[in-house]
């Protein structure tokens, strides 16, 4: 068993948890890259303490700011005034170790969502997987932290329902209430950036790393989150398809299935498009999800079957010279989930499908619950 710490036990007396010369036990708990992780065994019970890491425990050097180990904290207090019993009880955050402690919470009462599908309980894939896999990976290349996850996942359907859905003024105010705050937010982070945020700060300035943060945190994350919803759903209605190679069948589900359905462009010069005259400085509405199942476009266009000649003849990513910076890192992302989920998936039917949210180009699915056959 390593050795408890002693500043984190000294963390603990200061915050009033533990009297001076007491010599709790500390476990070490597994799990995160970004933090150390202790359950302490109190007089009062067990609690947790959480003390973030500036270097993350990876293979490369990624660091990342140890103050927002205090935003998490905050976070958590907002979280528990807003959705009472939402996330664990804080019961302080020390500054000079840049730790938090906070209820622990008993794995038997709180089981993962893999042991609730075992045990026969139906559960949100786009909670469980959709929500967090793109979103985590882009935390990693950005560095920032991603104990905010609910945080950022609200602030970026709220911006894809303000920008690209159909809501009245009242949802429009309502939204903006969200989005708008978390430019300030997004602003912290960028002022307190490392790696390539940083150097977007460092040569641009504050605004240009703000802006490209929000950009990223919607079109990096939410795009293969949608994905991975629409296409775990195929699969489970599908199984059969799931014994071709991953990437295969993520090809063929970004033809048939891609997340963003249109998007827009303007007219460079007068042109013409199908025969239809189109004069410069027109908008085109382009319709990214039909153009993958045109006749003439794979071998047999409307039906998925991977491997299948003309497979990535699709424009779910676009083309030209805005095409997705981020398609590679989308595709690997899927092909491993895909390649993971497999023998859940074979094993799991559909409780209730993900319904989509009125949108202009985005597919917006909503929970997908499933339970085990
Ligand atoms: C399945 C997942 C994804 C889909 C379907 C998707 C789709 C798209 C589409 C249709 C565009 C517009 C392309 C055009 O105008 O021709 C776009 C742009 C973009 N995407 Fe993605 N995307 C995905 C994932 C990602 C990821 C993971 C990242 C970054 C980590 C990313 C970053 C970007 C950026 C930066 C642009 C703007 C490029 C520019 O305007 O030059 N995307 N994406």
């Amino acid at each position: 068993m390593p050795e408890a710490p002693e500043d984190l036990r000294l963390a603990l007396v200061r915050l009033g948890l533990l009297d001076p010369e007491e010599r709790p036990a500390f476990t070490p708990l597994t799990g995160g890259v970004s933090s150390d992780i202790w359950r302490v065994d109190l007089r009062s019970g067990p609690v947790c303490i959480k003390r973030a890491l500036s270097r993350l425990k990876v293979a490369a050097d990624w660091r990342a700011p140890v103050e927002r180990n205090r935003y998490e904290a905050a976070w958590l207090r907002l979280a528990a005034e807003a959705v009472p019993g939402a996330v664990p009880a804080l019961a302080g955050q020390d500054a000079e170790t840049g730790s938090l402690v906070m209820a622990f919470l008993d794995p038997a009462d709180h089981p993962v969502w893999k042991e609730r599908l075992r045990a026969g309980e139906a559960v949100d894939l786009d909670a469980a997987v959709s929500s967090e896999v793109p979103l985590a990976a882009l935390a990693r290349l950005l560095e920032l932290d991603v104990d905010a996850a609910t945080e950022v996942k609200r602030f970026s359907r709220a911006a894809l329902e303000l920008f690209w859905g159909r809501p009245d003024l009242e949802r429009q105010l309502a939204l903006a209430r969200i989005v708008g705050p978390y430019h300030a937010v997004l602003r912290s982070w960028a002022a307190s950036s490392t790696g390539a945020t940083r150097r977007v700060l460092e040569a641009h300035g504050e605004d240009a790393a703000t802006a490209a943060l929000f950009f990223l945190l919607v079109a990096g994350q939410e795009t293969t989150s949608q994905f991975l919803t629409l296409l775990a759903h195929e699969l489970i209605g599908s199984p059969g398809l799931l014994d071709a190679p991953a990437g295969a069948v993520v090809e063929e589900g970004l033809r048939l299935l891609p997340p963003l359905v249109s998007w827009r462009r303007v007219a460079a010069v007068d042109t013409a498009i199908g025969g239809a005259a189109v004069a410069a400085g027109e908008s085109v509405l382009v319709w990214l999800a039909a153009a993958g199942a045109d006749e003439g476009v794979a071998q047999c266009p409307a039906a998925m079957v991977p491997g299948q000649r003309g497979s990535r003849r699709h424009l779910a990513f676009g083309a030209g010279a805005h095409r997705c910076l981020g398609s590679q890192l989308a595709r690997m992302e899927a092909e491993v989930v895909v390649a993971e989920l497999a023998p859940l998936l074979r094993r799991c039917a559909v409780v209730s499908p993900p319904a989509g949210d009125e949108n202009l180009s985005f597919r917006m699915p909503g929970p997908l619950v499933v339970a085990m056959r």
